[in-house]
């Protein structure tokens, strides 16, 4: 087995969940999802695939009508952006290990903004590369913020890939559009890729219909992927289906990586994502508006709490809150489930840079297990 595997730690997140995961007295919320089901007319059209006996191989780049309908969603988001430049992928997170396979080798510069997900992170680290730790900070009132200069200074040419998560997990931190016109500028500069994991876009709780996407400031040519999931907007986590925008001719490179990974995305989990499409015009702002709801509710719960810092975020589907005192995030979310029934996620999850903060995914059907939950976290610490 190769030492880098070895070497890498498992989720900190699963390791405070996994005792707990089907125990009906933990209010849990550490995983980054909602509680509520996917829509049935999602579920019905992977049904109906089934049966018509849709059970076979297809093409690595997936169905044609979902590509188009692909083109047709973003169309709307961010303007006109061609065929070719589509993949259909098996999971937000295939999406980001092809573009990981394509881009950075042994040895390569990844740069990353960090807290973020640890899988980012650590799948370039599978692949032999060297990662480099860039960090958000937080102000006061616990709002991440990037020091830009410091970001340019970190990317040269030796930098393969720039790795940047907006709307951040844990954080919510989102770019602005001009911190994206900087970052694109300087890798243009550089040449250096940037894979842009924009797949909480529409979790937006700002002005339009989605965060600021690299796609809005992009040539066809530019060095830049950007990826894509069905899971948090369409309420599929389950599903495993994302996608990736790409310059065509990277496209080309990762219809074969796909076929050494997976071959293709089932094609009745492709009809799903299909009916999902159809219906994101009104679906998708109903969700906001529903996640919004429940945001504003645990923020105002948590920020009345002494002792605890908290922003509120604008975008994502989490609040990350830090607590006066607790600097240990996994001892402390430990204890909340084992002692509180109360599932967290700990910030070491997400990198050093997390230390001491706790994630809470505010994703819920019925807000008032949010309310609940605060009330455990303030028995728990005596707020
Ligand atoms: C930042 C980020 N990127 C990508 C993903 C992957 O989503 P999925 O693999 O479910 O499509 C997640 C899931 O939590 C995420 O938080």
């Amino acid at each position: 087995m190769r030492d880098i595997v070895m070497a890498m730690t498992s989720s900190r997140i699963r390791e405070v969940a996994n005792a707990s995961l089907k125990n009906p007295d933990v209010l849990a919320f550490w995983f980054g999802e909602s509680d509520e089901v996917t829509p049935r007319a999602i579920s019905d059209a992977a049904v109906a695939s089934l049966n018509r006996g849709e059970t076979f191989y297809g093409h690595n780049l997936g169905l044609q009508e979902l590509r188009e309908a692909l083109v047709d969603y973003t169309r709307k988001l961010h303007g006109p952006i061609g065929f070719d430049r589509f993949a259909v992928t098996s999971s937000g997170v295939n999406a980001l290990m092809l573009a990981t396979e394509l881009l950075a080798g042994a040895d390569d510069e990844v740069v990353a903004v960090v807290p973020v997900w640890p899988n980012l992170t650590q799948q370039p680290t599978m692949m032999g590369a060297q990662v480099r730790r860039i960090g958000l900070r937080p102000d006061a009132r616990g709002v991440w913020h990037m020091d830009v200069q410091a970001m340019l200074d970190a990317v040269t040419s030796r930098t393969k890939v720039l790795l940047v998560n907006s709307p951040n997990n844990p954080t919510g931190w989102t770019l602005t559009r001009d911190e994206q016109v900087a970052l694109l500028d300087h890798c243009r500069k550089t040449g250096t890729w940037l894979v842009a994991d924009e797949v909480y876009e529409r979790m937006w709780f700002g002005p339009g219909n989605c965060a600021p996407s690299f796609l809005d400031i992009s040539t066809p040519d530019d060095r830049l992927i950007v990826v894509h999931s069905f899971s948090k907007s369409f309420l599929m986590t389950g599903w495993r289906l994302g996608w990736m925008v790409a310059p065509a001719p990277a496209i080309v490179q990762i219809a074969k990586l796909i076929e050494f990974n997976t071959s293709c995305a089932p094609e009745f989990v492709q009809r799903a994502g299909l009916a999902a499409l159809s219906m994101a015009d009104d679906f998708v702002p109903a969700l906001v508006a529903r996640l919004k709801a429940c945001r504003d509710l645990l923020l105002s719960e948590l920020q009345a709490l002494p002792g605890v810092t908290v922003a509120v975020p604008q975008g994502g589907l989490y609040a990350f809150l830090r607590i006066e005192g607790q600097t240990d995030s996994l001892a402390l979310a430990k204890r909340l489930v084992a002692e509180h029934g109360l599932g967290l996620a700990p910030g070491l999850a997400f990198g050093p840079e997390g230390e001491g903060w706790l994630r809470w995914c505010f994703a819920s059907r019925e807000p008032q297990r949010l309310r609940l939950g605060v009330q455990r976290l303030s028995q728990a610490l005596k707020l």
